[in-house]
């Protein structure tokens, strides 16, 4: 049984392009997103308020947010991985945010620089804020399928580590597969272990298309009840702490897949096609959207 709509997420202007070594300029990024915002898209995550140390080309986050026309039927997240950056993102105009831990405890601390526990007290507070601004927070978990450094990492850990962010107040969790090296069986076997304390409803996936498993593995947690799927125009991406991640699986894959299978999203898969022919051509690139290749063959 699979799901009769599913939300996509579009990363593709923060995850997609914060692993760029030159900077993009601003206008392309701006650009980006508002042909983004045409697409039909319900969520745009847009930048990260992040250490420009840390993440250089998030830098411009504050000019991002302000110039680009906000669709009234999409919502632009940000990151925010502590309170500096939800003050930030807050008076940049920021009407949702979304907090980013780790099943992983190195990894924990190559990204964010905390451990785990650390960082929970940190997304407690930005949640509480958040709450009093009526500002929806998002979770994302990453390492849910493995860790650059670590290897596996339990479903066990994983599921507590959810259920601790649920209970925080995300409305909603994206399990990371960071490095991509899940598959059909170890995303299983992880959800089965997540949906034991937090709803289906509660939950997206995050595929990063590394190992090429990522368009099996969403069909699998679709199958499982999952209905909401992170994705990136072209297949841009990849996180700086994380070496060797590749893209993240491109929406352009996920909607045909989708639309194929008669599952509706309400983005217009050739609009999305559009922006990510421009995306490409300003970084000089060729697509990772298998599909996109093949539309522009013909
Ligand atoms: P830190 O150095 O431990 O921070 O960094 P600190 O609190 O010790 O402060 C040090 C300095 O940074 C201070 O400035 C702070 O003001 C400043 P100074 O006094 O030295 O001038 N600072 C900040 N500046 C701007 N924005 C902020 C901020 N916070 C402190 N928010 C920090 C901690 C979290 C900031 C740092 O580690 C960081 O920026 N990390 C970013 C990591 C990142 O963006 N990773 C990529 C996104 S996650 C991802 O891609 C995975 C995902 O896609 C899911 C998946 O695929 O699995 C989500
Ligand atoms: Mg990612």
């Amino acid at each position: 049984e699979f799901p009769e709509y599913v939300k996509m997420i579009e990363v593709g202007p923060r995850d997609g392009l914060q692993n760029e070594k030159e900077m993009v300029p601003t206008r392309v990024k701006i650009q980006l997103i508002n042909m983004l915002s045409e697409t039909g898209l319900p969520v745009i995550e847009a930048t990260s308020f992040v250490s420009s140390k840390w993440v250089p080309q998030m830098a411009d986050h504050t000019e991002v947010l302000q110039a680009i026309h906000r669709s009234s039927h999409a919502r632009y997240p940000v990151l925010t991985p502590n309170m500096h950056g939800f003050q930030d993102a807050v008076a940049a105009g920021a009407t949702e945010v979304a907090v980013f831990g780790s099943a992983s405890e190195t990894f924990s601390q190559k990204n964010i620089n905390c451990s785990i526990d650390d960082s929970m007290l940190r997304f407690e507070e930005v949640i509480c804020t958040a709450k009093q601004q009526q500002i929806p927070v998002r979770g994302y978990v990453s390492c849910a399928l493995g860790c650059p450094y670590e290897g596996p990492i339990e479903p066990t850990k994983v599921a507590e580590v959810v259920k601790r962010l649920y209970e925080l107040g995300c409305y909603e969790v994206s399990l990371g597969d960071t490095i991509g090296v899940g598959t059909p069986g170890s995303m299983a076997k992880m959800l089965q272990y997540v949906m034991k304390e937090v709803p289906s409803s509660a939950l997206a996936v995050h595929c990063h298309d590394t190992y090429g498993q990522a368009l099996a593995n969403i069909l699998t947690a679709l199958q499982m009840g999952i209905c909401a799927v992170d994705s990136s125009v072209a297949g841009l991406g990849g996180c700086p702490y994380a070496q060797g991640a590749s893209g993240n699986v491109s929406t352009e894959d996920v909607l045909y897949m989708l639309h194929g299978m008669g599952i509706k999203t309400g983005v217009d898969l050739s609009k999305v096609i559009e922006a990510g022919d421009f995306i490409c051509k300003a970084l000089n690139r060729k697509t990772n959207s298998k599909v996109a290749q093949a539309r522009s063959k013909s």
